[in-house]
């Protein structure tokens, strides 16, 4: 059983990473912490507290943070909408609401509370799990794993350098990628290769139940988005870390170290990969296997209601 924490950014492809991970029986989600990225925090933890909601998810959400460390505040609404979940329409919430403490502090006790037991998912901005390590150094080394989505070799899609995620808070991704813990990378060498089709989301139409529902909402405004930019299929980022999760096999990797342009020049965030090494620095995902990802996707959906 995989024990983890997600650190959200809820946006459209966060949503599909949560409802993979509550239809998977290998994943207990310990909590989530929705964190600035997409959208600014109000709304990403509204999104988050949403999808808990109508996927039966019981876990706790805390929020995170507002802020980036270092820079100004950016944002994904292009490819996410406004509200940063366009698409479905939800009910008042009977059961989820955001507890109350901070969400970095729930993060460090659950991780010192149960050593090598956690793994961390972040798959928005880096700024919570920096705050974390800073604040407890100790979770470095009781972290069972931290995989996140983020980072780019091969170009990015926010500047023609820089990944998101990275961009959004390049200190915060620097402090990750240099602290030493047990981090599993999920860069856009990786993740842009697993798209969803416009005929595969037709099949998902014909899938029944709340959860595929909101599945096909979000993605058919996930599409559309891409479509209108001209930016072909849309990539499923976040969840390809749960996939990992649920099934590591059939993922190509390579180990490097790894840093972050924090210089304030067009490569701000870009993420830099060293020569690659047999220990130490970072597991990076050069490929993973876009029929398997689907298979699971499909096995959630029809364990979800
Ligand atoms: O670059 C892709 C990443 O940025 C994904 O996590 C997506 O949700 C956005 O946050
Ligand atoms: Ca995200």
């Amino acid at each position: 059983m995989q024990r983890i924490i997600l650190d959200v950014d809820t946006g459209l492809d966060d949503a599909v990473a949560i409802i993979l991970a509550a239809g998977s029986p290998s994943i207990h989600i310990e909590g989530l912490v929705a964190t600035s990225g997409n959208v600014g925090l109000e709304r990403t933890l509204e999104n988050t507290l949403n999808v808990c909601e109508v996927v039966g998810i019981e876990a706790p959400v805390y929020r995170g943070s507002s802020q980036p460390l270092v820079r100004d505040k950016v944002d994904a609404g292009d490819f996410h909408g406004e509200s940063g979940l366009d698409g479905p329409v939800f009910q008042p919430r009977r059961r989820q609401q955001v507890q109350e403490g901070s969400g970095i502090q729930f993060i460090i006790d659950t991780i010192m509370a149960n050593p090598h037991e956690i793994t961390l998912v972040p798959v928005g901005p880096l700024t919570d799990i920096a705050v974390a390590m800073q604040r407890e150094p100790r979770i470095i080394s009781r972290v069972k794993e931290i995989v996140l989505m983020g980072g780019s070799f091969v170009g990015g899609n926010v500047t023609k350098e820089a990944e998101f995620n990275t961009y959004a808070d390049p200190e915060a991704a620097q402090i990750v990628f240099t602290s030493g813990a047990p981090l599993v990378m999920f860069p856009l060498d990786c993740t842009t290769k697993v798209t969803l089709s416009p005929e595969q989301l037709e099949r998902y139409h014909t899938f029944t139940g709340e959860s595929a529902r909101l599945f096909c909402s979000c993605m058919d405004s996930y599409m559309a988005n891409y479509q209108r930019k001209g930016k072909g299929h849309p990539a499923m980022h976040d969840p390809l870390c749960i996939a990992y999760l649920i099934d590591p096999k059939p993922f190509l990797f390579e180990r490097h170290e790894v840093s972050v342009e924090l210089e304030d020049a067009p490569t701000y965030g870009k993420t830099l990969k060293g020569k690659e090494t047999e220990t130490g620095g970072v597991l990076v995902a050069k490929k993973g296997d876009t029929t398997h990802f689907w298979s699971l996707i499909d096995q959630a959906l029809l364990s979800l209601r």
